[in-house]
């Protein structure tokens, strides 16, 4: 019936008002906020618009009144998306608005909303489980408050701490990436995104941008097609095949020699006709536009429109110009009328899907009750519990009751809202639960006074004074907890030392927070680290000097009170890191699943170890992974296998395990990295209980391209590896042999 009402309306539809279904713009209030600071003359220049030039936000509401927008972005509130949706009723057709947002952990852009830790926490949980929960709730509030949409998740993987959307990422293993990735989609659009409650996922970006050059957002990525099939590829063809993700968007940066956004490779041979991707493209930010101004890969911009379209790409994120220079080149027949009306009815298709036509608009009252509720409070809590990574623990750490009378609490992060992370605007301050206000709420029951001292920002205004006045308070204290890292604040964009466009040439520390934290070690007071950090932050000097360090990413608006409970261990962390903490940057890129010869040689004053191994997390007991087997010696090349072990708390206290499975192929005709994640479990486990566990694993999991390019599993010898981390001593190991080399079918 959907394709009837799209094939119905299509009939009656100009070239025109088809097009202007895949022209896309920012929302008016942002708009807003970005033409402030002009002066009048200014706003009708369009260089000065910078990001958003010769549009106007009065411009761009006129144009959705006259049916020349098919979707919005940014759309900061219920009010302001029926406003427009308001405008759209008066065109011609009449067509709704497709409104998208990065949703990206919580629906963060709006104000109230529900800001869950950023993902790079939730795949430290290694509970899908819980990413399916995150999208189901963030779609509620997103569809409660008119945006239909959400422009996550973001299934890159990240090999490069320097670039500062890695807390935007999964992490590094495209197993894991692949898992989350996965499991959100389905929680964003559930069966078949009909309803009110649901809304559209998009896998992004395709593909690659997680291990740019240098570390900077955007910047070109030279890899062997073999690398991107089997590294970047594989979460984006389960996001297709698994989840049906409804749309896609491209990366900013160009993959050996092609922009993204031109890419007929990857949009269309591989994602759409390979994989079997049913839904939409959509550009990034103007990135079209950069085929022509910043990759030079076409002389004009209406080049770079057409042949992006004809490539494959359906929707245009924002700026002027793309209506009217595809419906010329469809008129001259550069751009086919087929092209146009493909892009159109799949976007036509997901408005029909949602009941757009049915009921555009939202019903304020009812959001209040969504957004915020005490249903999405309890999982936003639950993901920050067992989203926080213990690092480091000399025994000091859980905190006794009535053990440290005064405890010193100080650092940049410790009372502000770098906890939220980065995609979010300016939040109600009663919404979110800081460090200190944490610590303060449960005082007086732990039996120890808190003594406060804001020592200044992450970067800028930590003063000599207030380095020293931290080191008398502390000195003065039982215990200090020092919470410090980035901050990732887009409302604070001078500030902000991680997050989107904001990449780093070091990872370490950033600003005085060294030099605060070795002022008040030195004081002899026991030290225990509190990192809020969207990238890995490599600082070698904590891990040998502080009592405990906590990873605790950007948990969200309930960070706080976790991070607390962490400390008297009211909650026992079980947390395992899905991204390697490199050292220094010198080291990157470091990640666990390089080729054999990849650490041959040392560096000659650093340790070619990383800081902190992917898989790796400390508990409040001691597991102990025994008997690891696997249930044959031997298979065929379609075959499958079990692989068994025990897992046992042999610690005081419950506490949950994650046990991981690794393969190595110990020789093959084409390199294989050391070792690849393929499966995993998460055990609860009371003190003294002991559980077997086992994991169901297949030839797809031992494959490989082959020197054709095939998907093939080869005849030979691999390792299986089973325990708490990804480093050799976590690891037990058994052997399995392959009887002969197969081609399996990549796609069944
Ligand atoms: O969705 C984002 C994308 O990830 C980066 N550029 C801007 C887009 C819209 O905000």
């Amino acid at each position: 019936a959907v394709k009837d009402r799209v094939a119905d309306l299509m009939s009656r539809m100009t070239l025109e008002e088809k097009v202007a279904q895949m022209a896309q713009y920012v929302g008016p209030e942002h708009m807003k906020q970005a033409e402030k600071d002009l002066s009048p003359e200014e706003l009708h220049n369009n260089d000065a618009l910078g990001f958003y030039p010769g549009l106007h936000h009065t411009d761009i509401e006129q144009m959705a009144a006259e049916g020349k927008v098919g979707s919005f972005l940014h759309v900061i509130s219920g009010d302001e998306a029926n406003y427009l949706q308001e405008l759209a009723q008066k065109s011609r057709l009449s067509i709704p608005l497709l409104i998208g947002i990065d949703a990206i952990h919580g629906n963060g852009l709006n104000y109230g909303a529900t800001i869950y830790p950023t993902p790079i926490g939730l795949a430290s949980t290694w509970d899908e489980s819980l990413s399916y929960r995150m999208g189901v709730e963030t779609a509620r509030e997103m569809r409660a408050t008119g945006s239909h949409w959400a422009f996550t998740p973001n299934i890159d993987i990240a090999r490069d701490a320097r670039w500062g959307r890695v807390g935007e990422t999964f992490g590094e293993d495209p197993y894991l990436v692949g898992n989350m990735g996965v499991e959100m989609i389905k929680g964003f659009q559930q069966d078949d995104f009909t309803g009110n409650e649901k809304v559209i996922a998009c896998a992004k970006h395709l593909i690659g941008g997680g291990e740019p050059m240098n570390g900077t957002n955007a910047s070109p990525l030279d890899l062997s097609m073999r690398s991107i099939r089997e590294v970047h590829l594989p979460p984006y063809r389960r996001a297709v095949q698994e989840a049906d993700v409804f749309s896609i968007m491209t990366a900013h940066n160009e993959v050996n020699g092609i922009p993204c956004h031109n890419s007929k490779e990857f949009m269309t041979d591989i994602v759409r006709n390979e994989y079997g991707f049913n839904g939409f493209y959509v550009s990034d930010w103007m990135d079209i536009e950069r085929i022509h101004s910043l990759h030079h890969q076409t002389e004009t911009m209406d080049e770079a429109f057409r042949q992006s379209v004809n490539n494959g790409m359906d929707m245009h994120m924002h700026g002027p110009k793309f209506t009217e220079s595809i419906v010329e080149a469809v008129n001259s027949g550069i751009v086919s009328q087929e092209r146009v009306d493909e892009a159109c009815s799949k976007i036509l298709e997901v408005k029909f899907r949602l009941g757009l036509f049915e009921n555009p608009f939202v019903d304020l009252k009812k959001a209040e009750k969504v957004v915020f509720n005490q249903e999405h409070q309890a999982t936003a809590l639950e993901v920050a519990r067992k989203s926080i990574v213990l690092l480091k623990n000399d025994g000091i750490l859980p905190l006794k009751k009535n053990a440290h009378k005064k405890i010193f609490l100080t650092g940049p992060n410790a009372n502000n809202e770098t906890i939220l992370g980065d995609w979010h605007w300016l939040q109600p301050a009663d919404r979110i639960i800081t460090v200190k206000e944490g610590l303060e709420s449960v005082a007086k029951e732990k039996g120890f006074a808190l003594d406060y001292y804001n020592s200044g920002e992450v970067i800028g205004k930590t003063t000599d004074k207030a380095i020293k006045e931290a080191a008398a308070r502390a000195a003065k204290s039982d215990l200090a907890v020092v919470v410090i890292g980035e901050n990732s604040l887009r409302y604070k964009w001078s500030e902000k030392t991680c997050g989107e466009n904001t990449d780093r040439a070091h990872i370490n520390l950033p600003g005085r927070q060294l030099e605060l934290v070795k002022a008040i070690q030195k004081t002899g007071t026991p030290v225990i680290a509190v990192l809020v950090n969207g990238r890995p932050i490599g600082e070698e000097w904590l891990e040998g000097n502080m009592s405990g360090i906590l990873e605790t990413w950007e948990p969200g608006s309930f960070g706080g009170q976790a991070i607390t409970e962490i400390l008297f261990g009211d909650v026992n962390p079980s947390a395992k890191l899905p991204v390697t903490v490199p050292r220094t940057a010198g080291q990157i890129k470091l990640y666990y699943n390089h080729k054999p010869s990849h650490y041959f040689h040392k560096y000659k004053f650093t340790n070619k170890n990383p800081l902190y191994a992917f898989g790796y997390g400390l508990s409040y007991t001691k597991f102990k992974t025994t008997n690891v087997a696997v249930d044959k010696a031997s298979i065929k090349g379609n075959g499958t296998f079990t692989v068994s072990c025990d897992v046992e708390n042999i610690g005081k206290v419950e506490g949950e395990e994650i046990v991981q499975v690794y393969i190595r192929d110990d020789y093959s005709s084409v390199t294989r990295p050391v070792k690849e994640l393929k499966a995993y479990a998460k055990v609860a486990l009371k003190a003294g209980e002991k559980k077997s566990i086992s994991f169901e694993l297949t030839t797809q999991d031992l494959a490989f391209f082959d020197q054709s390019m095939d998907w093939i599993v080869e005849k030979g010898t691999f390792t299986i590896m089973v325990g708490s981390s990804s480093r050799d001593k976590d690891l037990s190991k058994v052997a399995l042999e392959v009887s002969e080399t197969k081609k399996l079918d990549l796609n069944s």
